[in-house]
């Protein structure tokens, strides 16, 4: 359902006005110019055109993980001592720790539109702020898997807005997952924020509704490269980290398999921090509606990424971000062993299947009171399948409007 059918299913149906939803600028790919004739990468297809089924074949994976890694000792430590630190807080309620994450994600929301900004002016500051900010999602993450259940927003007044802040969370969960080390996963978190800085010079191709050209998808491409050449013009940028900064950057839309852009790079000449939050920004752009196409369930978009590995994206990252996530992301829509309808709030770490949902609907279809229930506590309750906005329709139109609304965040 596109959003201004939504905006009338709503009118006639219940809650709060929702905003009118922007344009999404589209990272195209093309070649370098003297090279073949732009092809869009996979999950840029996907982007640009309503989502098709999955390919059904199971692909080996071509290559290991190859995410930032500890050494061999180093990591059972490192593997160890994550366990510790991301154990889930004892005993706190869903809702005290969705409000913490709130707070959290508004700051998020607020950071990426001031960097977006800023990255216009002739010079900046927001290194050390950002570094402060990603030092603090990532304490918030540790304790608080709610933040990743706020990754499901969208912000419709501002789409960069929207997707750089989860974006950032994202590959921050991913990061951490990693076993990265402080300084490692700040400069995660800043080029991250940086990503798509270079969208905001193309905001009247991003900005348009339908289909791009050829032509205009080759020039969409020039984002990565005015990316990484901002960062010059932040100031407070680390002089020891700038050069990766830049290569981190511009290499974000570069593919394991060589179909990315600008270089055409191949899986090792991609720097891992680059792979990470390319799949990241995959990940989001996938499961995000669009003015011009509907979003595909987090639970497809996962999929989809799962079964690229070894082709677009390098099996490493693919993993941290099965991991951050689960099965199951938030925002997806499930039926319960117990007949129930039901949305994932947010993953329970370690367990790939078993995430704290809200029940929506009784077995008979009528609604439910939306009570919560964390399925690592109901071993007997499982989740049977996943399904569509569409099959929600089916079964209450009513809560599935309700549901589509509440993808859009409000500022309050
Ligand atoms: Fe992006």
């Amino acid at each position: 359902m596109r959003f201004s059918e939504l905006k009338k299913l709503k009118e006639t149906s219940a809650p709060p006005p929702a905003r009118k939803s922007p344009p999404e600028p589209v990272p195209f790919p093309a070649p370098p110019a003297e090279q073949k004739p732009p092809e869009p990468l996979r999950e840029e297809r996907a982007e640009a055109r309503k989502p098709e089924p999955a390919p059904p074949e199971i692909r080996p994976a071509k290559a290991p993980p190859a995410p930032p890694q500890a050494a061999p000792r180093e990591q059972s430590r490192a593997s160890e001592r994550r366990a510790q630190e991301r154990k889930a807080p004892a005993g706190k309620p869903y809702r005290e720790l969705e409000t913490e994450a709130r707070e959290i994600y508004a700051r998020l929301l607020r950071h990426s539109a001031q960097y977006l900004k800023a990255s216009e002016e002739p010079y900046t500051e927001k290194y050390e702020t950002t570094l402060a900010l990603a030092s603090a999602t990532a304490a918030s993450l540790k304790e608080n898997p709610a933040l990743l259940g706020l990754t499901a927003y969208s912000t419709a007044d501002d789409y960069l807005r929207g997707h750089t802040a989860n974006t950032f969370a994202l590959v921050l969960a991913m990061g951490l997952e990693a076993g990265l080390e402080r300084q490692e996963l700040g400069l995660l978190g800043f080029c991250a924020m940086a990503h798509d800085a270079g969208m905001t010079g193309f905001s009247s191709l991003y900005n348009t509704p339908g289909r791009l050209g050829d032509s205009e998808m080759a020039e969409m491409t020039l984002h990565a490269e005015a990316g990484a050449a901002k960062l010059d013009r932040v100031l407070d940028l680390d002089y020891k980290v700038k050069d990766r900064a830049r290569r981190v950057v511009l290499q974000v839309h570069e593919r394991d398999d060589g179909s990315g852009y600008p270089d055409r790079l191949s899986s090792e000449e991609i720097d891992p921090l680059a792979q990470m939050i390319g799949i990241a920004d995959a990940y989001e752009a996938m499961s995000h509606p669009r003015p011009w196409r509907d979003e595909m369930p987090p639970h497809e978009a996962v999929k989809e990424l799962i079964e690229k590995e070894g082709r677009g994206f390098n099996s490493g990252p693919v993993k941290l971000l099965l991991a951050s996530l689960s099965m199951f992301p938030p925002g997806s829509l499930v039926v319960l062993s117990t007949g129930e309808t039901a949305r994932v709030l947010m993953p329970n770490r370690g367990l790939l299947t078993r995430p704290v949902v809200e029940i929506l609907l009784h077995p008979d279809h009528s609604p439910a009171e939306g009570r919560l229930t964390d399925l690592k506590e109901h071993p007997l309750v499982s989740v049977e399948r996943a399904i569509t906005p569409a099959e929600l329709r089916e079964r209450n139109q009513k809560c599935a409007a309700r549901m589509e609304l509440a993808r859009w965040w409000t500022d309050w």
